[in-house]
């Protein structure tokens, strides 16, 4: 089934509120784990870091198919171009964050693997872990802190968008995304 105005497929909803949930808890646990240095915590954020890209890639292909959802209303233009816009910043930083991970990650010599499946092995001599190169490593870092806190950023200002269509304009947009909407 695919959307409509009316009503969100089940695809729609389902991958919406999974990979919102485990993004929001990734973003809560990599920021916990750097601050109070937990080297413990990295291998588990990664596993299911990796397990949302794959949600994450489904996602990505089922909104290929099936296009961006209409508004529940008529809308000004300019409205309709930034939700718009909103969603494809939303949608790219998905899959490229968890990119610049794996990207951190492999450089650094650290690894990367989801629980006990190690899919990029690491390097480790001494206790040490041994880059691949320094260079991708910095860069990949880099990249995955800021924007990091860009798509939070992003993410505060999408719920709120949410939040005003239901409690100011008092339309369907949020009730659809929730599956409450007749049709
Ligand atoms: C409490 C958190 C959230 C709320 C209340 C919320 C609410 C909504 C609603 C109501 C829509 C439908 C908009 C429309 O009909 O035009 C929507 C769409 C969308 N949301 Fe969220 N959202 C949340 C979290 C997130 C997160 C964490 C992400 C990803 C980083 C995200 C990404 C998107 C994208 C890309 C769309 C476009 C439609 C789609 O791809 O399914 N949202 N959201
Ligand atoms: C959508 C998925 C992901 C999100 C939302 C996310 C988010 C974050 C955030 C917000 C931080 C804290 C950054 C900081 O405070 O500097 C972080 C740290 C980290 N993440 Fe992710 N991450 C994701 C996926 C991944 C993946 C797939 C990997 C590796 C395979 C990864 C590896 C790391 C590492 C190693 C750190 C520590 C960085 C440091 O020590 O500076 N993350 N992540």
């Amino acid at each position: 089934m695919m959307d409509t105005k009316q009503k969100f497929s089940l695809a729609t909803i389902a991958l919406h509120w999974l990979v919102a949930a485990s993004i929001i808890g990734l973003i809560a646990l990599g920021i916990y784990m750097v601050e109070t240095e937990s080297w413990h915590l990295y291998h588990i954020h990664k596993s299911i870091g990796l397990l949302a890209f794959a949600a994450i890639l489904a996602r990505l292909a089922w909104r290929w198919r099936n296009g961006l959802p209409q508004p529940v209303r008529p809308m000004s233009r300019i409205a309709h171009v930034t939700a718009v816009a909103a969603h494809i910043v939303l949608l790219i930083l998905t899959v490229v964050l968890p990119i610049t991970g794996m990207i951190y990650s492999g450089a650094s010599g650290n690894g990367f693997g989801i629980f006990d499946w190690e899919i990029f092995p690491s390097r480790y001599d001494a206790g040490q872990a041994v880059p691949l190169s320094a260079q991708w490593s910095d860069i990949g870092q880099a990249m995955h802190g800021y924007l990091g806190y860009l798509l939070l950023t992003l993410i505060v200002l999408h719920a709120a968008a949410a939040l005003k269509h239901h409690v100011i304009d008092k339309d369907a947009t949020l009730k659809r995304m929730l599956g409450r909407t007749p049709g």
